[in-house]
């Protein structure tokens, strides 16, 4: 059960949050799909046969051929997308505002003109120091855990696609191939015995969810599950990914409410940044061991975010899962790098020490290495390098990055080559007392 929702309690009003717009994702899809004036006339010509064509609920398309907006907020419609069905059957705002009211057109309209609807219960809920506001920060601040989630380690890999392709194809043994896969054999079996119920997996997309019409700098996948994206050489033959949409929800609400900004993605394919690191720890099972939460962030088109705040973003982030109160083991992958370059004449770079150096580092001073500017990871690392920063957000979401207790290193492994890149493999267990 989410925390804090005390929007929820704003009379007469619902508040589009990520669980509503998840609820409403095909509602909202539909309405959409009414701005483009052939679609509309379908519409129009068979309501019931064109609401057909999409994966709503009965509910959903019983409040919109009712033309029932309450009904169809309350099923997960935002009122700007509701909106295209009105302007479809030609009304405006108002009147679509006056028909949620219980008031005739001309009631309503009167009402406005005279001065709007007069506030009648609340207070002024949103200015500083209210009551209500400190109440809930500072029970939110000192209560204690009880059944909360915890985060209970973190985890580093690279996440080249051609180790998705060995494991695959079975050519795990092969000379090539054999001493990498070795390397993780402490880990797999690690997780075996310390599953956790969700991994957050911060992962890059690699042009395969976000086209270059958007690109978020920070995504959080709320859906209930996630497809293996088709790269261009057909989808992994990987589970789908089973994802925690409430716990998700929830850390959307609390990491944004703590100021980072995040883009709240209802659907979206998983690449190999997410589902390669899935297979280097997890093997070939039927499905994931647990339910994952999609981390996206963007590495790929400049500006990319500094280390530093992807350190403080950890640090939120542990707040967040902290915050949910239901008792469940929370790891952190951070994924992508080490040192690679995959484009121009500089293609193929290594740099072993420098590799070596930022993973001393980020066990053992991740503070001082989040200051670290991002031309240098380009620099020392390669281009593909930058990947790098997105494991400051997963060793900010451990204790001793907030003054808790240091994580002991589980296990550390270092591999070149995988296809072009640098391999590098980090588990810092956390101490159950932090
Ligand atoms: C390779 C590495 C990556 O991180 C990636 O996203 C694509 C390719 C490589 O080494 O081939
Ligand atoms: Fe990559």
């Amino acid at each position: 059960m989410p925390l804090d929702k005390t929007y929820l309690d704003i009379p007469g009003t619902t508040v589009f949050d990520a669980e509503q717009s998840r609820k409403g994702y095909w509602l909202n899809q539909f309405c959409m799909s009414l701005m483009k004036a052939d679609n509309r006339s379908r519409f129009k010509a068979n309501e019931r046969a064109y609401l057909d064509e999409w994966a709503m609920t009965e509910e959903q398309k019983q409040a919109v051929l009712a033309r029932d907006l309450n009904r169809a907020i309350a099923a997960g419609g935002n009122i700007y997308f509701l909106a295209k069905i009105g302007a479809t059957d030609g009304k405006s705002f108002q009147q679509m505002a006056a028909s949620m009211t219980g008031m005739s057109e001309q009631e309503y309209r009167d009402m406005m003109v005279s001065g709007g609807r007069v506030m009648t219960s609340g207070t002024a809920g949103g200015l500083p120091n209210s009551p209500a506001t400190d109440a809930a920060q500072q029970s939110r601040a000192s209560s204690p855990r009880g059944g909360r989630a915890r985060v209970t380690a973190s985890v580093y890999t690279s996440h080249v696609p051609a180790i998705g392709v060995a494991i695959d194809q079975g050519k795990t043994e092969e000379r090539y191939w054999k001493p990498l896969f070795e390397g993780y054999e402490f880990s797999r079996r690690w997780l075996h015995a310390h599953a956790p119920d969700v991994v957050f997996l911060v992962y890059n997309d690699h042009a395969n969810a976000f086209s270059l019409d958007m690109v978020p700098t920070f995504a959080i996948g709320t859906a209930a599950e996630f497809q293996p994206a088709d790269e261009g050489w057909g989808p992994r033959p990987v589970p789908k990914v089973i994802g925690h949409p409430a716990l998700a929800a929830h850390i959307a609400q609390s990491v944004i409410q703590d100021d980072f900004d995040l883009t709240i993605v209802n659907k979206m394919d998983v690449d190999h940044g997410l589902t390669v690191p899935l297979s280097l720890m997890c093997g070939k099972p039927e499905a994931w061991p647990c339910r994952v939460i999609p981390f996206a962030v963007n590495v790929v088109l400049y500006p990319v975010p500094s280390g530093r705040r992807c350190f403080e973003l950890g640090k939120a982030i542990r707040r967040a899962i902290e915050s949910y109160d239901e008792p469940l083991e929370v790891q952190i992958w951070g994924t992508g790098g080490m040192s690679h370059q995959l484009q121009g004449p500089r293609a193929g770079l290594i740099n072993r020490q420098w590799d070596n150096q930022f993973l001393n580092l980020l066990i053992d001073h991740p503070a001082t290495l989040s200051k670290m500017p991002h031309l240098e990871y380009v620099r020392e690392a390669g281009s593909e390098g930058i990947e790098l920063v997105m494991w400051l957000i997963a060793r900010g979401a451990m204790a001793d990055a907030s003054g808790g207790p240091k994580p002991k290193l589980a296990r550390r492994f270092y591999h070149v080559p995988a296809s072009n890149t640098a391999v590098g493999h980090l588990v810092l267990e956390e101490d159950p007392a932090s």
